[in-house]
């Protein structure tokens, strides 16, 4: 880590999904940010099966570096685990924070194969699993009027822009850009700020897809490892961001960038029921604003190189 090493200081933050890949990266980054992390992880495999005490390995490697931490085995994938986990924080370490909510699993099928466990699976651990972490902390922001508090959520491309064969995964995704929209909203009047990161990092859940594409991906790259993504958490995390909430930020392959959420492009109006014929003229002028936007967005998004 360089410079301003301590934007967490005196921070307590719950981590989901931390025992490996982005939420591990994370937690060894936000406690050596000066943070109290509680490490979640059910340990389980890449599809949600099994279990594991993988959240024992993190807090020790934490505790070896001088920090604080404390392992929770619970799955996100049901209110009483997400209650649990924050009572976690509050009993260790008396109070919370920042809640990164980042556990997450695939069962990867296209809708002709896929299975009403591989819908349910996923949606729970993700969607689910977002709803049962941040209403026990919501609840209690309201209860002790706890300032500034930070939500993080993960979402993905595959449910901001599509995937082929994750339509799981995808409305998942998807519902939690949604989810945090409105809590951004909803928490605005406590100071808690609620942003979504859409990742893009060399873990075992995209290794094999990538390499199935052909790519040789490097998790210990620092532009193409998980530990690309616990900077820009961690900064979203601390108070330097107290004004930054409702967005979206994409972070993947050392590049980091905002991301457009829906809003009206071009808008016609009548005073009667639309006809036919006044929508063959004016559908295609819709798409054509939508498309023209396209083009400037992808134009604006190409990558600035940054140094120092
Ligand atoms: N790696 C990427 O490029 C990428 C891209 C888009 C989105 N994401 C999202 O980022 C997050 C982290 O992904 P990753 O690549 O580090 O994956 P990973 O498989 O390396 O880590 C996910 C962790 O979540 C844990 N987990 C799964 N179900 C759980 C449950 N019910 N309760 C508690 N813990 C549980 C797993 O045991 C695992 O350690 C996920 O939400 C994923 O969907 C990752």
């Amino acid at each position: 880590m360089n410079t301003q090493t301590q934007i967490l200081q005196g921070k307590i933050a719950v981590i989901t999904g931390a025992g490996r890949g982005i939420g591990k990266a994370m937690a060894l980054y936000m406690a050596k940010a000066g943070a109290k992390v509680v490490v979640n992880d059910l340990g389980g495999d890449t599809d949600g099966s099994g279990e594991s005490k993988v959240a024992d390995q993190v807090v020790a490697e934490i505790k070896q570096a001088g920090g604080e931490a404390v392992a929770n085995y619970d799955s996100v994938a049901t209110m009483d685990g997400g209650q649990s986990l924050i009572q976690t924080a509050l009993d260790h370490f008396g109070g919370l924070d920042i809640l990164v909510n980042n556990a997450g699993i695939l069962r990867d099928r296209t809708i002709f194969k896929m299975t009403e466990a591989d819908w349910d699976a996923v949606l729970d651990v993700h969607l689910k699993g977002h709803f049962s972490c941040c209403q026990p902390f919501a609840r209690y922001i309201r209860e002790t009027q706890r300032d500034n508090c930070r939500i993080i959520n993960f979402s993905s491309v595959s449910g901001l822009m599509g995937n082929f064969g994750q339509a799981n995964y995808a409305a998942a995704k998807a519902g939690i850009a949604g989810l945090s929209r409105v809590l951004s909203l909803e928490l605005k009047k406590y100071n808690c700020t609620v942003n979504t990161i859409s990742p893009g990092a060399a873990t075992r859940m995209t290794i094999p897809l990538y390499e199935a594409r052909g790519v040789k991906m490097d998790p210990d790259s620092p532009t193409a490892g998980p530990q690309q993504i616990a900077p820009v958490v961690a900064w979203l995390a601390s108070e330097k961001a107290s004004d930054f909430t409702g967005q979206i930020i994409h972070a993947a392959r050392g590049t980091v960038s905002i991301m457009q959420q829906p809003a009206f492009i071009r808008t016609f109006e009548n005073d009667d029921l639309w006809s036919q014929e006044q929508l063959d003229d004016v559908m295609p002028q819709l798409l054509d604003a939508k498309l023209s936007l396209d083009e400037l967005t992808k134009e604006k998004a190409t990558p600035e190189k940054v140094s120092g």
